[in-house]
């Protein structure tokens, strides 16, 4: 039977990027992937069709979907809307919905690339990091949350980091399982110096790491310290563990490490492996509309997708060996240009993957 993909362009730069994803997708099709694609408002554009982020019948399609692709949600236009009801609420409600707890966000530098990124060459050339960022708890979800007005009428704005032990148990597994496939190391980030949520995230990894995952090591670190060894030695890193909020900043500082954050996928996966795919970035709407996006990342959220949902790891291998082959060749979007190389629009980008698949 067909697997279901579901499309969630969402907003600004979401549409121009997923297209050339789905150019991919096509191609794949033609040559024997059973997929069967519908796609579906998020974010901004279903706000302005239905009047909220997430209508009923997305959440439905997406709980009936093999797996998702996202593009990004967001922009100017919505951003005086409360905060219940802006964009980014929908792609929440999707993560919380789906129960997608486990978000992997690979920070790998392409070699071709070591010129675009900030730091010297030789810093970040082999670079292969796994971030495993929490997505459903933490200070994202905590209640209570709010702004209150005090007795002395000033204002007040709150939020609450907030785990449970079995919450911290499960992404510690998975962190542990992806780490044996790889170089066996796991860092797991917190701030357990002052925050005794993560003092007990800290304790229930020990817990976890000893009990079943003996023949991996396990290090911490703080968060502030992490984000300083992310850019003096980031070659330091296998995989790294961390909370809701932690993930989002650091994995945003590892993109850079690749030479743009238009190169960094991600999957979002719940207990079954059922996933949502989506670049880590935004949806710029600085430069949404230009043709000038990198659809890279959201490409090879893609072959995510294939490795991590539709188990066609060979599939994936395809699209990854096209994102080289393109890069080899010298064609770059205006994020990662460089001398001497040839400056492509998303579509001849999203056109040329699809040519050397
Ligand atoms: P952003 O990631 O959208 O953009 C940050 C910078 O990176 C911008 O200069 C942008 O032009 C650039 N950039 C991002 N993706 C790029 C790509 N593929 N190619 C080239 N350049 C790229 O972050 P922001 O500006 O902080 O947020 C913009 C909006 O996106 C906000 O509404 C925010 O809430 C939303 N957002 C959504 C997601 C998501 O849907 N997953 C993620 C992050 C931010
Ligand atoms: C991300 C984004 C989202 C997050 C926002 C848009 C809710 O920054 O996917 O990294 O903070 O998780
Ligand atoms: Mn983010």
């Amino acid at each position: 039977m067909s697997k279901k993909i579901l499309i969630l362009p969402g907003d600004g730069i979401g549409p121009e990027i997923v297209n050339q994803a789905v150019k991919v997708m096509d191609k794949l099709a033609g040559e024997g992937l059973d997929i069967e694609l519908d796609e579906a408002l998020v974010g901004g554009a279903a706000i302005d069709a239905t009047g909220g982020p997430l209508p009923d019948t997305t959440l439905d399609l997406a709980k009936e979907a093999d797996a998702i692709l996202l593009g990004a949600v967001g922009g100017y236009k919505w951003e005086s809307l409360d905060i219940a009801i802006r964009p980014e609420k929908g792609l929440l409600g999707l993560r919380a919905g789906l129960n997608l707890f486990a978000n992997l966000r690979p920070a790998i530098l392409y070699p071709q690339l070591a010129d675009a990124s900030t730091l010297k060459p030789e810093v970040v050339s082999g670079l292969d990091i796994m971030i495993v960022r929490e997505l459903t708890g933490g200070i994202y979800f905590g209640q209570p949350r709010g702004v209150r007005e005090l007795d002395d009428g000033e204002r007040e704005g709150f939020n609450t980091l907030v785990y449970r032990e079995s919450e911290i148990e499960r992404i510690m597994r998975v962190a542990g399982d992806i780490a044996r496939k790889r170089d066996s190391r796991v860092c797991s980030v917190d701030k357990a110096n002052v925050l005794e949520c993560t003092e007990l995230w800290r304790e229930v990894a020990v817990r976890v790491m000893e009990k079943d995952y003996a023949d991996v090591e396990l290090s911490h670190m703080y968060v502030d310290n992490a984000a300083m060894q992310l850019v003096r030695a980031p070659k330091q890193f296998d995989v790294m563990v961390t909370t809701n909020m932690f993930g989002d900043i650091l994995s945003d500082c590892a993109a850079m490490l690749t030479g743009s954050i238009g190169m960094l996928p991600s999957a979002s996966l719940d207990e079954n492996g059922k996933g949502m795919y989506e670049p880590i970035h935004g949806s710029a709407p600085d430069i949404a509309g230009q043709n000038k996006a990198n659809p890279l990342a959201t490409i090879l959220s893609v072959a995510m997708m294939l490795r991590y949902s539709l188990d066609e790891a060979a599939m994936a291998d395809r699209i990854e060996n096209a994102v080289n082959k393109v890069l080899d060749d010298g064609l770059r979007t205006p994020d990662i240009m460089a001398d001497g190389m040839k400056e492509v629009s998303t579509e001849e980008m999203g056109d040329a993957v699809t040519a050397v698949l």
